[in-house]
C-alpha cells in the first residue's frame, strides 16, 4: 500500500510517499523559517498562505520522485492536528479532496502521534512497551506506550514547552527563530556553570514539567548585562543544559515508575545533540536503552504522518475505509488530546 502523507499544521510544509512494502519512497519539506523569521515566531496567517502556495508542488515533487502516478496512490494521510487551524486546513482540504478524486481512503493524523511513531522509521526500531518523551516546540509530554493508539500519559508540562523555553531563552539572547538550534551552536562556545538558573521541578516527585520560570531566570542576566559574547554563550550553555537536566531526569523516573527499560525520544527538541549525548549515557547507566528518531526525522515532516497514515489504515476494519472519504470526515482538531486516540 502506498500511502501520501501531508503535514501542514505550524511552519514547515511536508509531503512524503510511504510504501508499506519497501518502506519511505520519497519526500520534500518546505520550511517557512525564513518567512516568519523577521516576526520572531510563527505567524498563522502568513503560514496558511504559504502552505496553500507550496503544497501542491510539493505533492507533485515527491511523486516524481518515486515515479509514482496520482493513480498508484492507495491512500491519503494528512494532519488533522493538534496544530494551527488555518494551516492545518490547508493540509486537511487538499488531502481531502484528492482522496475524493482518486477514490481511495483519506485519514486525519495526530501530528504527536507522527512524532512519537517516526523512530520506528528508522533502521533499528524500538518494540513496544516504551516511555516516550515527546518534545516539541508546543508539547513536552511523558507517555507510557503500549502499542499504536495505547498511550497513557505519565506527566506534562505545566507551562511552557521545552522547544517554547529554547525558542524564547533564544529571543531574550537576541538570537533567531526558531531558538533551539541557534541556542545549541552558540552554547558549543559556552561553558556550563557560569551562570545559575533553575532546573525547574528537578527533585519534585511528580513526572510533570515546568520552564517558565526558567525563561524569567534568563531573562534577569539579560537584564543585568551580558560583558560580552562569551558570556551569552555561556548562558547559552547554561539554559541547554538546565534544559537537557530536566528531560533526562524526568525521563529516567518515567522509566522506573513504569519499569520499562525502553525510552524513545521524538519531536523538534530531539535533535538536539546534547540531550542525545546526556540521555544515551543516562540510559546506559539505568540499564535502559534510547531510539531517536533519523535526524531529518525529528523536526515536522510528511514521512511521519504517511508512516502513521499506513499503519492505521493496515489495522482498520476494511468497512471502516470508505473510498474517497474520509475516516471520521475532513475535521482540523487544533487542540487534540493524545491518549484520545482509539487503540488498534
Ligand atoms: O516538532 P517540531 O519541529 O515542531 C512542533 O511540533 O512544535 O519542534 C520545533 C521545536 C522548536 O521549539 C525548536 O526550537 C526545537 O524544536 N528544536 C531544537 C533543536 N532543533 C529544533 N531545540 C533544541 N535543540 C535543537 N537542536
Ligand atoms: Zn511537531
Amino acid at each position: 500500500m502506498k500511502v501520501l502523507g501531508i503535514e501542514t499544521s505550524c511552519d514547515e510544509t511536508g509531503v512524503a510517499l510511504y510504501c508499506t512494502e519497501r518502506g519511505l519512497l520519497s519526500q520534500a519539506l518546505h520550511s517557512q523559517v525564513e518567512l516568519h523569521e523577521r516576526y520572531g515566531g510563527v505567524v498563522p496567517e502568513l503560514a496558511s498562505r504559504d502552505h496553500v502556495r507550496r503544497l501542491l508542488p510539493l505533492v507533485e515533487e515527491v511523486l516524481a520522485q518515486a515515479g509514482v502516478a496520482r493513480s498508484g496512490l492507495d491512500a491519503i494521510a494528512w494532519t488533522e492536528g493538534p496544530g494551527l487551524a488555518g494551516a492545518l486546513l490547508v493540509g486537511a482540504g487538499v488531502g481531502a479532496a484528492m482522496a475524493f478524486a482518486l477514490g481511495v481512503p483519506g485519514i486525519g493524523i495526530h501530528h504527536l502521534e507522527g512524532h512519537l511513531l517516526s523512530p520506528l522509521l528508522s533502521s533499528d526500531p524500538p518494540t513496544f512497551p516504551f516511555v516516550a518523551l515527546l518534545v516539541s516546540g508546543g508539547h513536552t509530554q511523558l507517555m507510557e506506550v503500549t502499542g499504536i493508539g495505547r498511550y497513557r500519559l505519565l506527566g506534562d508540562t505545566l507551562d511552557d514547552a521545552a522547544g517554547e523555553a529554547f525558542d524564547k531563552s533564544a529571543k531574550l539572547l537576541g538570537l533567531g527563530y526558531p531558538g533551539g538550534p541557534q541556542i545549541a551552536r552558540l552554547a558549543t562556545d559556552g561553558t556550563v556553570g557560569r551562570h545559575a538558573l533553575p532546573r525547574p521541578m528537578l527533585h519534585s516527585d511528580s513526572l510533570e514539567f515546568s520552564f517558565s520560570g526558567l525563561k524569567t531566570a534568563v531573562a534577569t542576566l539579560v537584564r543585568r548585562g551580558l560583558d560580552d559574547e562569551s558570556a551569552r554563550a555561556d548562558l547559552a550553555a547554561e539554559v541547554e543544559a538546565a534544559i537537557v537536566e530536566v528531560l533526562v531526569a524526568k525521563s529516567i523516573a518515567a522509566l522506573r515508575r513504569t519499569q520499562l527499560r525502553r525510552l524513545v525520544v521524538a519531536g523538534g527538541v530531539s535533535a538536539n545533540r546534547r540531550l542525545r549525548e546526556t540521555l544515551s549515557a543516562a540510559c546506559a547507566d539505568a540499564g535502559a536503552c534510547v531510539h531517536f528518531p533519523e535526524p531529518a526525522l525529528c523536526s515536522d515532516n510528511g514521512a511521519m504522518i504517511a508512516f502513521a497514515g499506513a499503519l492505521r489504515l493496515q489495522h482498520a476494519e476494511p468497512d471502516a475505509l470508505p473510498r474517497g472519504r474520509a475516516i471520521g470526515g475532513f475535521v482540523v482538531q487544533p487542540r487534540w488530546p493524545l491518549e484520545s486516540l482509539p487503540a488498534i
